[in-house]
């Protein structure tokens, strides 16, 4: 522990050293690197028509809430430019192009690039979607913006990948389960190959969180603290649809993850405990008075949350989305 570190500014620079050195193992190389086309029929070949059919065939067994949900899925992923502005404007990043934070900024785009190409072309080829409205969703979420509690801070950003990409891996997969037990096993694939990447992403991020609450842990405490009052939102918060209010579509979109189980309040508990014990919150030590209570209340939190969460019933409402038809 470097007992004198203590300034965020330092901190993100000691980490960037670590971070440059490991980025080899958190991010992987393009020519490694699995791209959408390996999972999509080739309009260049004689067969990419019947590829097309069988494809539109096997969609056509998935349910209207997976369909829903896949969309929804999409349209969260496509908004890419708006979190890698976010990333940017985080303080105490050295913008250097060489830097590592750079690096991993550019690289972790690159990688996040695919799963919206991908789900993209899966949506236009499966003839379930009605593009040009998924399209619209697309371009209000990224004109919309979000607000996820972070302000430019490093420290309540890391939280909140941690979170985010945790969660994302979770749904990306359970959706890919779910499209296998429906029989499209092409689906279900190319989900597992997003999940993957989240999953890498987030233990990429939970080990920088980890990092920092080795050299500044009652100010890495109350940030955990901080983005746990404010609860995490998830980055699609305002998607709406045409002549929907902002924010009103995204309510029946998570209404339908609960429904599928792709996504409850049960699994943001779960992912909540997950970092509780990832960061061994209960062992960490050097912590100032007020660390102190943010600790006790992140400890006291995931039962309180199966509290109300016992009480809150399974949205039954059924939505029509603008997105399918
Ligand atoms: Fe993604
Ligand atoms: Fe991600």
């Amino acid at each position: 522990m470097i007992a004198s570190m203590t300034s965020r500014g330092e901190v993100l620079q000691h980490l960037e050293v670590f971070l440059r050195e490991n980025i080899g193992t958190f991010l992987k190389k393009v020519e490694d690197s699995w791209q959408p086309s390996d999972f999509l029929p080739d309009s260049r070949l004689d067969n990419f028509f019947d590829e097309v059919k069988a494809l539109r065939e096997r969609a056509k067994e998935l349910s209207y809430d997976l369909l829903a949900v896949l969309i929804g899925d999409t349209i969260t992923e496509e908004a890419l430019p708006n979190y890698e502005a976010w990333f940017h404007q985080l303080d105490n990043l050295n913008r250097d192009p060489n830097n590592g934070w750079a690096q991993w900024i550019r690289g972790w785009t690159a990688e996040e690039n695919r799963h919206g190409d991908l789900l993209n072309r899966y949506l236009y080829l499966c003839g379930r979607v009605n593009m040009r409205e998924f399209e619209i969703s697309t371009q209000y979420l990224i004109a919309d913006g979000f607000d996820l509690g972070t302000a430019h801070d490093p420290y309540r950003a890391f939280v909140y990948t941690s979170y985010q990409e945790a969660a994302t891996n979770l749904s990306h997969r359970r959706v890919g389960t779910l499209a296998r037990k429906a029989g499209d096993g092409a689906l279900s694939k190319l989900c597992g190959m997003i999940a993957g990447d989240e999953s890498r992403h987030a233990r990429v991020y939970q080990t920088f969180v980890e990092k920092i609450f080795e050299v500044d842990p009652s100010e890495m405490m109350l940030a955990f603290e901080d983005m746990m009052r404010k609860k995490i939102v998830m980055p699609a918060h305002y998607m709406r649809e045409l002549g929907v209010e902002m924010g009103k579509t995204f309510g029946h979109f998570t209404d339908a993850a609960q429904r599928l189980g792709v996504y409850t309040s049960q699994d943001y508990t779960d992912i909540l405990e997950g970092l509780i014990n990832t960061w061994k919150i209960d062992q960490v030590t050097g912590l100032n008075g007020q660390a102190e209570k943010a600790r006790d209340y992140i400890m006291a939190l995931p039962a309180r949350l199966r509290r109300v969460a016992d009480r809150m019933p399974v949205p039954k409402l059924e939505y029509k989305f603008k997105w399918i038809e």
